[in-house]
């Protein structure tokens, strides 16, 4: 059997990361298994602590003979406890990732040959093995390198729209806007005709999703970002925000925004706030640090974290399919990510790159390709 080179990641309670290329074997599907031959798999925020638990990557260091290949790099002490749970223990990385079948068990023949998209948590290697009813079908004309981010954000944003249906909402605010993830957002909600209200920390962020239809920019750094928040939120009557910051008092802004803008024309006593429900998830911690609250919204609110998988599993089988023959079919419009560079499994623990990917900058997104570079 043939030889499969995987990324793994090791944090220590010694307090060091390490990166390694390690080889296995190649292994045999069972009957409802197959073995997708990885070609390409995204760099998401959400592989990165995975990948680098807390590491200070700026010290890392390369090592490579003819033994091993690896990166190590200090975890300051401060970090230890808040990732006690993985200390010791060498963990696959790479939530999702493209490729094709190369072999399949009996019960999964008819997926021989086939380019598919998975989502397994180990797809930084050569050869993945999974369950045959994990694998996404994409069609002929479709690259890998298109399908392989089909899961993570376009399935996150379309879920979001669920929520916000589900809830009751009319319209909603989206935090750091001009991500990847927001971009197809955005392209969701004006084809199904919701007010999405984007809030964006640049110009130049603005200037992109102006250029792809967005009605309602605001930019936090403005003076009258809280001004402008309410404003829009009195116009759409937005009562649901999806916040990928986290950190900080950006939920804050969000609730009392939105009790500002269902309240403004109250008179009289208002002690419990606008009788609407007005909701912030986080479902990102770009910033980390508390996130503080404040007291100016009333009774009637929630801030809670949002999680994809579960609310997915909620849906159903049925709903899911649904979704996901919608990110088959419009891959290369509504749900195309716009890719940085790839990068070999040992460029990708290379602490150069990693400075190049990790700041999870506006417009850049980095693919590791299993196969290049051996
Ligand atoms: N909960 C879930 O189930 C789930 C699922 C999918 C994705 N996510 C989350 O969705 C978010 C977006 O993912 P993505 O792949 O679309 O990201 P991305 O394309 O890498 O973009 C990240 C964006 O965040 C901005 N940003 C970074 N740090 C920020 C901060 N401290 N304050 C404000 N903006 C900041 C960047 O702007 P600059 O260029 O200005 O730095 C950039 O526009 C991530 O937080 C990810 O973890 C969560």
């Amino acid at each position: 059997m043939s030889e499969n080179r995987q990324i793994v990641s090791t944090a220590t309670r010694q307090g060091e990361l390490i990166l390694s290329i390690v080889q296995n074997e190649i292994p045999t599907p069972s009957d409802n298994e197959v073995i997708v031959k990885m070609e390409a798999a995204p760099i998401n925020p959400s592989d990165m602590f995975p990948l680098l638990a807390f590491a200070d990557y700026s010290q890392g260091k390369l090592m490579l003979d003819d033994q091993q290949q690896k990166m190590v790099a200090p975890i300051s002490e401060q970090f230890l406890d808040a990732i006690r749970s993985r200390l010791d223990q060498t963990l696959p990385v790479g939530n999702e990732g493209a490729g094709r079948v190369v072999t399949a068990g009996a019960n999964a023949k008819h997926l021989e040959g086939k380019l598919v998209s998975l989502v397994s948590g180990q797809c930084y290697q050569q050869f993945v093995k999974v369950p045959a009813a994990m694998c996404l079908v994409h069609k002929e004309d479709t690259t890998a390198e298109e399908a392989a981010s089909s899961f993570v954000n376009p399935i996150t944003a379309l879920c979001f729209i669920e929520t916000l249906k589900k809830e009751g909402h009319k319209a909603m605010v989206h935090t750091a806007a001009a991500s990847n993830l927001g971009q197809m957002l955005l392209k969701l909600c004006l084809q199904e005709n919701i007010d999405l209200i984007c809030v964006v920390r640049s110009v130049e962020q603005a200037q992109l999703l102006q250029t792809l239809g967005a009605k309602y920019i605001i930019n936090s750094t403005d003076d009258d970002f809280k001004e402008q928040l309410v404003e829009a939120m009195a116009e759409t009557g937005a009562t649901l925000a999806f916040d990928a910051i986290g950190g900080g008092r950006m939920a804050d802004t969000l609730l009392s925004s939105m009790e500002h803008a269902l309240s403004r024309n109250a008179s009289g006593l208002n002690t419990y706030g606008a009788e609407q429900h007005k909701q912030v998830y986080i479902y990102g911690r770009l910033a980390r640090g508390p996130i503080t609250l404040g007291q100016n919204y009333g009774m009637y609110w929630g801030v809670g974290g949002w999680l994809v998988m579960p609310v997915l599993k909620k849906l159903g089988p049925k709903r899911a399919a649904e979704l996901q023959a919608r990110v088959v079919n419009e891959i290369k419009t509504t749900f195309a990510s716009h890719i940085t560079d790839e990068l070999s499994l040992l460029e990708a623990i290379d602490p150069a790159n990693i400075a190049r990917y990790f700041p999870k900058k506006t417009g850049e997104k980095y693919l590791i390709k299993p196969q290049q570079g051996l």
